[in-house]
């Protein structure tokens, strides 16, 4: 249960508990999601506003669909078509949001912190969909959620994370979820993308990509983020892709049903190789359905501040654990 919480800003703040209340809720709200008539009243009378500061396809589209679906009024205000391109400032613009009746901000920005920031200025619930390169909680919670769907209990689960961890909100919030559920963490990326002092967070770091991927149950890659790189993290995209992407070779040091997970966008043979992205055990397209659920399921949870959210059971649940 998530009592008297306002605001989903990170993994950082919240329990297993509370992870897993979120997690079973998206799986009410899976089976909603692929019914032929999507649309339930869950949040007649609520309205959501998306307000982005960065660009975004999945997370942005799944929060206004995910809204829609459940009957609120959604509204999306992008930075470079706003007034914030006039000079309004973020605690401006998130009170002119606010005083419209907004029930819930759900804020992608460039600072980390932006959000939290935010939420204190306003009476809206805010939800983090990125901040800089602090957390992306609900990709995350999308992620275990896929993974569980697919493995069962998260404890016994040995995740490899693999790519620019250093720029990655993607990674702090898996890593933060996942040791919480009891996962075993292995990260592994160049040199030069690996923040110091991460083995404090729980995790196991790697110094060589076939060392994580060794009989990992779930290969998760992260995106090399050119936009946040001023300078040469590594000699170029080729190099990268040759000495740290993941292909048909080092895929095969994981077990043989390992998941492949990707938070998308993805470079597309840089990464992973094209091999491993369509590969049969890849779940990339799936997260991305889930996204939704899980989206779904926070946007419930936080519209009604917690309270009255009594979801009834999926039926579904066990069917999907393969
Ligand atoms: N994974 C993710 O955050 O994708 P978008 O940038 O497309 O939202």
């Amino acid at each position: 249960m998530i009592e008297n919480r306002k605001d989903l800003l990170g993994l950082y703040d919240l329990s297993a508990e509370e992870i897993q209340y979120i997690l079973k809720s998206a799986e009410t709200m899976k089976y909603v999601l692929l019914q032929k008539n999507k649309k339930t009243p869950h949040l007649q009378g609520k309205s959501v506003v998306t307000l982005f500061y960065e660009n975004s396809t999945r997370t942005r589209l799944s929060f206004e669909l995910a809204a829609k679906y459940m009957s609120a009024s959604a509204a999306n205000i992008s930075a470079s078509s706003s007034s914030v391109a006039k000079g309004e400032t973020l605690i401006d613009t998130g009170r002119t949001i606010d005083r419209m009746g907004t029930d819930v901000i759900v804020i992608r920005h460039h600072a980390s912190g932006a959000p939290h920031l935010l939420a204190k200025h306003v009476k809206s619930s805010v939800i983090n969909a990125g901040d800089g390169m602090n957390e992306h909680p609900t990709q995350a919670l999308l992620d275990m959620f896929t993974m569980q769907e697919k493995k069962g209990d998260l404890k016994n689960l040995t995740v490899a994370i693999t790519g620019d961890i250093f720029h990655s909100r993607v990674a702090r919030s898996n890593i933060y979820g996942l040791t919480k559920m009891g996962a075993t963490v292995r990260v592994f990326a160049p040199a030069t993308l690996l923040p110091k002092g991460i083995e404090s967070l729980g995790v196991t770091v790697c110094r060589t990509i076939e060392e994580a991927l060794l009989d990992a149950d779930v290969v998760m890659g992260l995106r090399m983020q050119l936009e946040r790189q001023k300078q040469g993290f590594v000699p170029n995209m080729r190099e990268y892709a040759a000495q740290f992407g993941i292909d048909e070779r080092r895929l095969a040091l994981a077990k043989p049903d390992a998941l492949i997970m990707h938070p998308g966008p993805v470079n597309r043979g840089v990464e992973f190789s094209s091999f491993v992205i369509d590969h049969d055990n890849s779940c990339i397209d799936e997260q991305v359905t889930n996204g939704v659920a899980v989206r779904m399921a926070i946007l419930y949870i936080f519209a009604h501040r917690g309270q009255d959210v009594k979801l009834p059971e999926s039926p579904q649940r066990k069917e999907n654990v393969r």
